[in-house]
């Protein structure tokens, strides 16, 4: 199931398939980077028949096995099975820690403090989830976490002053940690030593019938979220909150995700202009407030749902319009158009340039913190 016995290959006599029916944590070897640093992989068990499996490489969720609503299991989360694949298809982000700054700044540049700060661009003109080398290419250091109700695994990363061009020396923590609630619970903080802008998420794509079943056109989104911030041919967002009323956008009461994926609307064809697709942030009605659900996806033929909750203010809703089904993902899935579909809890795209959007600047010595809770049904 790993791949064959090459350096790249993880220890398949550890390949965490054993699924102990509590809360657990277990490690195992995930391979190398041609580096030759060892990556592990933090494999998580609950009471449900649940999983998910963390590596080290960029952070990155790697596998969620979830029962359907007749106990059937499957992997619902896109991946690889081995380092050299992640490495290979980077610009895909499967299941990774987006840092320093997730989605686009304008033209890789902003200004802070009076100072201009130049990062690489990756993405036409503009800089992309951090750049070139951002936390989704990183080794974290890692710890497991058993708390009693919460399994997990502790990723922390030190990112030096003028990494990628960000100012400021950085250190990073990630926890994910899952309970018997199926909730899948990833608490970011980070602290700087000079003034920085952060925005931290994470790039899990799921697809609730199972990664490589075919399109997400069939499930069922609502997203939480009255308006959105409309977008130029460069994905850059132009400054104004629209209302998603009246437009494809419009996913406040549950519609299917593949209802107007076609529709002949100008922003659709920026975020996708041949055969459709959704690549916008939602601006949240809930503000913040991690009690209150931001999106709820449904598969109505498996029955499996996963739900939102997250202190950010938007979210990156994006229906996989760059898989080509030219490569294949862990378990030998291809992966194609609309594979998958992320949630991508974030500040708004390109904030550091707009003034009105809610800030993402981070002072000396203060701590940044995002909770998001991906909540997995049926329980
Ligand atoms: C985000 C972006 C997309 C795309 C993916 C990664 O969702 O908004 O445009 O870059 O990441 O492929």
């Amino acid at each position: 199931m790993l791949g064959s016995a090459t350096a790249w290959a993880a220890d398949s006599a550890n390949d965490g398939s054993s699924q102990p029916d509590h809360l657990a944590v277990t490690q195992s070897d995930f391979g190398q980077t041609p580096d030759g640093e060892k990556v592990q992989r933090y494999h998580m068990t609950n009471a449900n028949g649940m999983s998910v499996d963390v590596i080290t490489f960029g952070g990155r969720i790697q596998s969620i096995e979830l029962p359907d609503k007749n106990g059937k299991s499957t992997d619902i989360a896109l991946g690889f099975d081995n380092v050299k694949d992640y490495i290979d298809h980077s610009s895909v982000y499967f299941g990774a820690t987006i840092g320093r700054y997730g989605n686009r700044i304008a033209g890789g540049q902003f200004k802070l403090n009076g100072q201009t700060y130049n990062l690489p661009k990756n993405n036409g003109p503009n800089t992309l989830h951090g750049g070139t080398k951002g936390f989704d290419q990183k080794v974290w250091a890692a710890a497991p976490i058993d708390t009693g109700d919460r399994v997990g695994v502790e990723l922390t990363h030190f990112s030096p002053d003028g990494t990628m061009g960000f100012p400021g020396n950085l250190a990073v923590t990630v926890r994910y940690t899952l309970d018997n609630d199926n909730d899948l619970r990833i608490h970011y903080s980070a602290v700087s030593d000079q003034d920085t802008v952060i925005n931290l998420t994470n790039h899990v794509y799921f697809n609730l019938a199972g990664a490589g079943s075919g399109t997400v056109l069939d499930q069922v989104a609502m997203i939480n979220g009255d308006r959105f911030t409309p977008i130029d041919k460069t994905l850059i967002p132009t400054g104004q909150l629209k209302p998603v009323s009246g437009t494809p956008l419009d996913f406040t009461t549950p519609t299917p995700i593949g209802k107007h994926i076609h529709a002949d609307n100008p922003q659709l064809k920026y975020a996708e202009p041949d055969k459709g697709g959704y690549d916008f942030n939602w601006v949240l009605n809930t503000q913040g407030n991690l009690d209150d659900l931001a999106v709820r996806v449904s598969d109505p033929q498996s029955g499996r749902t996963v739900e939102m909750y997250t202190t950010e203010p938007g979210v990156q809703f994006y229906t996989s319009n760059f898989l080509d089904g030219s490569f294949k993902g862990a378990h030998g899935h291809k992966l194609g158009h609309w594979g998958g579909f992320t949630l991508e809890a974030q500040h708004y795209p390109d904030s550091p340039n707009q003034p009105d959007f809610p800030t993402t600047e981070l002072k000396a010595g203060q701590k940044y913190t995002q909770t998001t809770v991906y909540k997995f049904l049926p329980e």
